[in-house]
């Protein structure tokens, strides 16, 4: 019985090879209808030449979103993303109104307030010194202090590693501001 193939077994065959030429003439055959290719890789691979010709990926590829500089100007800070972030700042200081010195000072009112704004906290000569050339906690004195607190002010008695990212700072930051 070596030719046991029955005629409905064929049928069937038929029919698949059928449905396959039929969807492989309906891809190449629409793709060459709305291209003019025949082969859709060489389409492709002509797109890829043309971009080439940018000066974008001459020098290898436009930069990743993570690789742009942070734009304050253009960004939006998020006050309750900031209060979540300053849970990091509480195991050394207290924020509402009236509330006690611990192992950092009371941050009330810190935003635009005077380096060493306590006159109840013994601070660092480091920062009482910082003083003479940056009197206020503004933006840029308070982004630049919680990047990097030991780098900015040498001596400090924060020990404190910083927060990196621009953005967190940003809205750490606006929440700050809340403060008064
Ligand atoms: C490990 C404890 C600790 C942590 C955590 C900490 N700080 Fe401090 N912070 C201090 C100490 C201590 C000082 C006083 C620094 C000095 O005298 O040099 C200080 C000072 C400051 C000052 C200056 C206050 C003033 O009156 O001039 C600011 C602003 C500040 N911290 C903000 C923050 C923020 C915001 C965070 C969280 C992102 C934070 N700190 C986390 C301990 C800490």
């Amino acid at each position: 019985m070596k030719h046991s193939h029955t005629p409905s077994f064929l049928i069937a065959c038929s029919a698949v090879l059928a449905v396959c030429w039929g969807l492989a003439l309906s891809f190449f055959g629409g793709h060459w209808l709305l291209t003019g290719h025949l082969f859709p890789h060489k389409a492709e691979a002509k797109i890829v030449v043309a971009g080439a010709e940018t000066p974008a990926d001459a020098s290898g590829g436009a930069p990743k979103a993570e690789e742009k500089p942070f734009d304050l100007a253009s960004y939006t800070p998020d006050v309750g993303r900031g209060e979540t972030i300053a849970a990091k700042c509480k195991a050394c200081h207290s924020f509402d109104n009236g509330g006690p010195n611990r192992v950092g000072p009371n941050q009330w009112g810190i935003y635009g307030g005077h380096l060493g704004h306590r006159t109840d906290f013994s601070y660092s000569s480091a920062l009482l010194e910082k003083k003479a050339s940056v009197p206020t906690w503004d933006y840029a004195a308070l982004d630049a202090f919680l990047a990097d607190p030991k780098g900015w002010m040498p001596g400090t008695k924060m020990q404190f590693n910083g927060i990196k990212k621009p953005d967190e700072r940003a809205d750490l930051i606006a929440w700050l501001k809340t403060l008064k």
